[in-house]
């Protein structure tokens, strides 16, 4: 019997330290780096108003830009220009030379990317709408990155609790009946 019960105890701590692993994972969790295309990537054929549709984009996501270097390239343009495919004046040149780019949604906003050298014509444009995460319960305006984590935390933790206790409880049981 205490030999038993050291496992239990061994078992719960063990339960406890995956916990605290997973809470610790969570705010990662919560930004999302989407890869634009999916397994296409960026590239001809694909038609990214389609990509985009029924996405949410929220602040603080990434958009992982994978393309053929030596034809491509990754330019945020206003409005007008995304719609007249004009790559003469970019607002930003997310192109490093390595056809893998990254560009971070740090603003809430409508951002547009085609890629210059006539492909834009092709079809290669996209046009998101970043969002502000959903509102946490207790929203401070003041500390909205922060709120954000804490409302992660709010959603995540009665289900890993539950959980916890549940096999808790059930370790509890099994020993007793032994
Ligand atoms: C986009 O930029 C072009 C050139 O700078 C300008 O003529 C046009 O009015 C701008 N469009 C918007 C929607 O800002
Ligand atoms: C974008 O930047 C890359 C890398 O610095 C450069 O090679 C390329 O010419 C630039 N393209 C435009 C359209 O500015
Ligand atoms: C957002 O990211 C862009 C590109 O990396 C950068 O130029 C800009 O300063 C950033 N804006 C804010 C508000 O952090
Ligand atoms: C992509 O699909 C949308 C919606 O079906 C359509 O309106 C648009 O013309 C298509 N774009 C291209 C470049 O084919």
């Amino acid at each position: 019997m205490e030999i038993l019960r050291r496992r239990v105890d061994g078992s719960v701590l063990l339960v406890a330290a995956a916990l605290v692993v997973l809470l610790a994972a969570v705010p990662e969790v919560s930004a999302t780096r989407w890869t634009v295309g999916g397994n296409m990537g960026w590239t001809t054929n694909v038609n990214y108003t389609i990509w985009a549709q029924g996405k949410h984009f929220y602040y603080d996501d990434w958009l992982f830009f994978v393309y053929d270097r030596n034809q491509m390239n990754v330019l945020e343009v206003n409005k007008t220009d995304y719609e007249n495919c004009n790559s003469d004046h970019p607002l930003h040149n997310f192109t490093t030379g390595a056809g893998r780019d990254v560009v971070h949604l740090n603003v809430t906003r409508p951002y547009y990317f085609i890629s210059g050298k006539g492909f834009c014509y092709g079809g290669m444009k996209l046009a998101i709408h970043v969002e502000h995460l959903p509102p946490p319960p207790s929203a401070s305006p003041l500390n909205e990155k922060s709120s954000a984590l804490r409302s992660t935390y709010i959603g995540h933790t009665p289900f890993f609790l539950t959980a916890v206790f549940a096999i808790a409880a059930l370790y509890e049981a099994f020993a007793q009946v032994w």
